[in-house]
């Protein structure tokens, strides 16, 4: 298990236990956290209602693929530490990620 954390926007940080076995992606340990975060193409990097800014480990994140870094870039809200929840694999790399969820979610 690994500690992911998400802020708020009272900026309290909720701890969330997530599986570094289950090839779970970021936006299903959300999901199953109840958070409100759409994924309405459920992980195909196409309709980016799983969008998440990261605040702390971005060094740690995989690559982004093109398909995320595209449609990253059609998002209002975009920052240059956003990525795609669904895209981020839920690996020991990411103990301590801490992500805020972006409007773009709901
Ligand atoms: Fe659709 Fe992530 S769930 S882009």
């Amino acid at each position: 298990l690994i500690n992911i954390y998400v802020e708020q926007e009272d900026g309290e940080r909720i701890t969330l236990e997530a599986p570094t076995d289950m090839g779970l992606s970021v936006m299903e340990v959300l999901k199953a956290n109840e958070f409100d975060v759409q994924a309405l193409c459920g992980g195909m990097a196409i309709c980016a209602t799983c969008h998440v800014e990261v605040l702390q480990n971005e060094e740690e994140l995989p690559e982004m693929s093109d398909d995320e870094a595209y449609m990253l870039e059609t998002l209002p809200h975009a920052t240059a530490n956003s990525r795609l929840s669904c895209q981020l694999r839920v690996t020991p790399a990411l103990e301590g990620l801490v992500v805020r969820i972006m409007p773009e979610a709901h």
